[in-house]
């Protein structure tokens, strides 16, 4: 499977036994209160989960941020409850995410909440999140980090329900999942670069492939295939740092670091721009789409010590705080990029009456160095790629909380079209000026 920073192989499948045990363990459990004492039980089966903790107005969740309230600026506090579910009670977990299997010492990373500064963040609650899509499809349009974030979304959910493999290709980078009881799918669209792309060279400059990147071309694996779905939550990031020639109206317009004597070297955030403008302005197009497209935000990575291929890894194992560190210059370009293309589509979008939303995880994950696979997303002496692996997240970990994110906005939706009690400062509050020097 295809990884920013490289190649990996097939999403691990649990082997039925596993599931037919597992299965089995939760009827033992249930059947036999009695025994739970000498039974040892996944934590997460012998908890209950964290309480309701939206207010019920008719048959309606809504979100408890009723005050106005930036959501995405804030700190991670400690929640000595987590996690919501383990390796043992979760067959979603990418092989190379699953940081405890291969070794990860410490644990404390998984316990962790976000605390917005000016209101509270409840924990993911899945029966309500269930309740608020039943009938509903969510596709996650992206890259491996977006595979990452929907696995979270089927982890956190399995307290209540597993989804079905409803998927229309054996190929793992288009998957489609069915939760039966309430109707409600979603979709994975691997698309990288969002846009039409080919790879010229597997090889290239720094041996990370080179592309071809048709920067004003949809790329119609997922464009011709989102019309009927309710929810987009599209992401794009760590594969334009790979070395690319951009293409425009058919012709080369520039690369980026592509090291071809005849061709303009570009900066990477002109083709990232390029292709959110591409990538929005087919969402903006599409005939029958009514749905809400959430831009999910730039999570930066976090190489320490080196870069990636060059000994860099990420060792930590607590959060800092957010007057502790700051941002890259090149990831706050991209993240102001995608965030300026945003603003542009979503006043196109307001035209035809479609909603785009900002999923802003970027400063969350900008605290957390602590939640990478670093050398525990596979066995010590195996050969992979993203050897410390620094871009994913472990499962369970950090990532769990933008599904807090996702179901706190699907929560302040409003009848008409409008966020309630959201107030998005961005950038703008000194708060963010500070971690953006
Ligand atoms: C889960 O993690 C444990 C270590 O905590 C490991 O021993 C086990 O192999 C893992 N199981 C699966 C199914 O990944
Ligand atoms: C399931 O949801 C789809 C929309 O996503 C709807 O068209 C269909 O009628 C629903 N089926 C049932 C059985 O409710
Ligand atoms: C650049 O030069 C290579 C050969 O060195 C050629 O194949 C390619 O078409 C040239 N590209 C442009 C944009 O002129
Ligand atoms: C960061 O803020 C905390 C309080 O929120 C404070 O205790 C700490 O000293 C600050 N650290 C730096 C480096 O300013
Ligand atoms: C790892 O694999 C690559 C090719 O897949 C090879 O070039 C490299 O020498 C291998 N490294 C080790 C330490 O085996």
């Amino acid at each position: 499977m295809e990884t920013p920073l490289g190649k990996f192989p097939k999403l691990h499948k649990t082997p039925i036994i596993l599931v037919l045990a597992t299965f089995a363990l939760v009827t033992i459990v249930l059947l036999c209160n009695t025994l739970q004492g000498y039974l040892y039980l996944p934590q997460d089966l012998s908890k209950p989960p964290p309480s309701d903790n939206g207010e019920l107005r008719g048959s309606k969740y809504v979100a408890v941020t009723t005050k106005k309230c930036d959501i995405f600026s804030g700190e991670w506090v400690p929640n000595p409850d987590g996690p919501y579910y383990t390796n043992t009670t979760c067959w979603a977990i990418h092989e190379h995410q699953n940081c405890m299997k291969y070794g990860r010492p410490d644990t404390e990373f998984m316990k962790w909440r976000w605390k917005p500064d000016d209101c509270e963040l409840p924990l993911f609650d899945p029966t309500q999140f269930l309740e608020i899509v039943r009938g509903k499809s969510m596709a996650f349009v992206g890259d491996s980090v977006g595979r990452n974030h929907m696995q979270s979304l089927i982890c956190l959910l399995s307290r209540v329900e597993y989804p079905i493999d409803v998927s229309y290709t054996p190929d793992e980078h288009f998957k489609r999942w069915r939760y039966t009881t309430y109707n409600f799918t979603i979709a994975t669209f691997w698309t990288p670069h969002l846009v039409k792309t080919e790879q010229a060279d597997a090889n290239g400059p720094t041996h990370t492939g080179l592309f071809n990147l048709y920067l004003d071309e949809f790329d119609e694996e997922w464009t011709t295939q989102i019309d009927d779905f309710d929810y987009i939550i599209i992401n794009a990031g760590h594969w334009f740092f790979r070395s690319s020639i951009y293409y425009e109206s058919r012709g080369i317009v520039g690369c980026r670091y592509c090291l071809l004597d005849n061709v303009t070297d570009l900066p990477m955030s002109y083709g990232y721009r390029k292709a959110f403008r591409t990538a929005f302005r087919a969402i903006n197009s599409l005939k029958n789409f009514k749905g809400i497209t959430y831009l999910r935000t730039f999570a930066p990575s976090h190489f320490e010590n080196g870069v990636w291929n060059q000994g860099g890894d990420c060792k930590r194992t607590r959060p800092v705080l957010s007057n502790e560190t700051s941002f890259e210059s090149i990831e706050l370009e991209l993240y102001l990029t995608q965030i300026e293309e945003f603003r542009i589509a979503e006043k196109e979008g307001k035209k035809k009456g479609l909603r785009f939303r900002l999923l802003d995880t970027t400063q969350a994950m900008l605290l957390r160095p602590d939640g990478h696979p670093s050398t525990y997303g596979h066995w010590a002496h195996e050969n992979v790629t993203l050897y410390n692996d620094c871009v994913h997240w472990c499962l369970p970990g950090p990532i769990d909380a933008w599904n807090d994110f996702l179901l706190e906005m699907l929560k302040m939706e409003g009848e008409h079209g409008r966020l309630s009690g959201y107030e998005h400062k961005l950038y703008l509050s000194d708060k963010r000026m500070r971690l953006f020097k």
